[in-house]
C-alpha cells in the first residue's frame, strides 16, 4: 500500500483524508481523480498543491478507459473511493446522477481493481444505508440494509456491488459506513455548514420539521483515521462502522451551533420536512473500536470546532455561497412553507 488512487479526493471527506494520508505517512504517493462536479473545489486541496507526493487529475469515474489509464501510469496499488453525489436532498430531486456515479461509477473502479490485480479496494460509505433506526437499537455491521432515499439506495448498491467482488473475485475489498462528517470543507448544503454560514450571513435556519431527528455528527478528522486504521488493520471483506457512538437532536444541534456563535434562536424557522426523512441513525462502532481507534471529539466538540472554522475561513465559503448555491437554494427552500411546531 503505497500509491493511492482517492478518488472524490476534492470533496469534503476526500480531502481531508488526503492531508491525513500525506501528513501521517511520507512514503506515500496521493493521486486525486475527480470529477469537480459543483462539490468538487481545488481550494480544498491548496494545501496539498505543493507536495510532489500529490497530483490532481480531472475525470469522471464513470469513464473506465481513463480511470484505467490513470491506474497504470501511476502505478496504484490501493483505491480509497470517495466520489459520490452524496445530498439527499439532491437525490430526492433529481436521482440520475447518484445511480450514474454512485452504483455504476463504483463498479467501473471495482472492475479496474480487479483487472490489475490492486492490492486493496475501499468502500467509503454511510451509516445511511441501514435505514431508520428505531430508539434502542444501534445498527451493527451485519444488520440487513434497508435504504429509505435515492442516495441511500445508490449508496447501498454500490457496498452489495464491492461485497459481491470480495465474494466472487476474491478481490481485497473493505468497507467504512460513516455517520454524518463535520468539519472543514464541506459544502454548505449539508446542515451544519448552511446553518453556520447562513447564521453568520443573517439569515434564518430552515429546520426540517420538528428538528427532533437524530444524528451522530462526527468530526471528519475522526472518521479519516477510522478509515487509515480499516486500510492497515482491517479484515479484508469486512464492514466497520464509523461513528461517535452518541447521537443528538438536530434541535440540540443548532442550539450548540448558535451558542458558539453567541447568535440568537429567533434564527431558527421551522420548515416543511423532507419527504422520506430519516428520524433517527445510530451506530454501534464497538467493530472498530476492537481495531484500536477511538474518536477524539463528541459530537458536541465536533459542532463547536467546525463553527469556528467556518468563522476563520470566510474566504473559502462566501464564494461557492455567492455561485451556483444560490440557485440551488431558491429551488430547494424557495416555496419551502414555515410550520408551527408546538
Ligand atoms: P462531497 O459531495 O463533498 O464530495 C464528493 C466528491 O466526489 C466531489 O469532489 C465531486 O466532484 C466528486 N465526484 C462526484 N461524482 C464524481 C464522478 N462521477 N467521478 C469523479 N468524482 C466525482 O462528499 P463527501 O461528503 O466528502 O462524501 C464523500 C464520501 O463519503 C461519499 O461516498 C459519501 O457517500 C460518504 N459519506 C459522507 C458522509 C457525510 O456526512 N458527508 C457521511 C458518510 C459517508
Ligand atoms: P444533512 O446534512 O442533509 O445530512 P443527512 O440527511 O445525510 O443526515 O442533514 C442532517 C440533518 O439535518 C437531517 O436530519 C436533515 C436536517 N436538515 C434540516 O433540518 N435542514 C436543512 O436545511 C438540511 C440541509 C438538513
Amino acid at each position: 500500500m503505497k500509491n493511492f488512487l482517492i478518488t472524490g479526493g476534492a470533496g469534503f471527506i476526500g480531502a481531508n483524508f488526503v492531508h491525513h494520508l500525506l501528513e501521517k505517512y511520507p512514503d506515500y504517493n496521493v493521486v486525486v481523480y475527480d470529477k469537480l462536479t459543483y462539490a468538487g473545489n481545488l481550494n480544498n486541496l491548496v494545501d496539498a498543491s505543493d507536495d510532489p507526493r500529490y497530483a490532481f487529475i480531472r475525470g469522471d469515474i464513470c469513464d473506465a478507459p481513463t480511470v484505467e489509464r490513470v491506474i497504470q501510469d501511476n502505478e496504484i496499488d490501493t483505491i480509497v473511493n470517495f466520489a459520490a453525489e452524496t445530498h439527499v436532498d439532491r437525490s430526492i430531486m433529481d436521482p440520475d446522477a447518484f445511480i450514474q456515479t454512485d452504483v455504476y461509477g463504483t463498479y467501473v473502479l471495482l472492475e479496474a481493481a480487479r483487472k490489475f490485480g490492486l492490492e486493496r479496494y475501499h468502500q467509503i460509505s454511510t451509516d445511511e444505508v441501514y435505514g431508520h433506526i428505531p430508539p434502542g437499537h444501534s445498527s451493527v455491521e451485519t444488520d440487513p440494509v434497508a435504504p429509505r432515499s435515492p442516495y441511500a439506495a445508490s449508496k447501498t448498491s454500490g457496498d452489495l456491488m464491492a461485497l459481491a467482488y470480495w465474494v466472487t473475485y476474491k478481490l481485497p475489498v473493505t468497507i467504512t459506513r460513516g455517520a454524518n462528517n463535520i468539519g472543514p470543507y464541506q459544502y454548505p448544503e449539508k446542515v451544519v455548514p448552511l446553518f453556520v454560514t447562513n447564521a453568520l450571513e443573517g439569515k434564518r435556519l430552515p429546520v426540517y420539521g420538528d428538528g427532533r431527528q437524530m444524528r451522530d455528527y462526527q468530526w471528519v478528522g475522526d472518521h479519516c483515521a477510522g478509515i487509515d486504521v480499516v486500510l492497515h488493520r482491517g479484515r479484508l471483506g469486512e464492514i466497520y462502522n464509523v461513528g461517535t457512538g452518541q447521537e443528538l437532536e438536530n434541535l440540540k444541534m443548532v442550539e450548540i451551533l448558535l451558542d458558539e456563535l453567541g447568535a440568537s434562536r429567533d434564527l431558527i424557522q421551522h420548515v416543511e420536512d423532507r419527504p422520506g426523512h430519516d428520524r433517527r441513525y445510530s451506530l454501534n462502532v464497538d467493530k472498530l473500536k476492537a481495531l484500536g481507534w477511538e474518536p477524539e471529539h463528541d459530537c458536541e466538540a465536533a459542532i463547536r470546532k467546525t463553527v469556528r472554522w467556518y468563522v476563520a475561513n470566510e474566504w473559502w465559503w462566501r464564494p461557492i455561497k455567492e455561485g451556483e448555491f444560490r440557485q440551488y437554494y431558491e429551488e430547494m427552500y424557495g416555496s419551502r412553507k414555515e410550520i408551527a411546531v408546538g
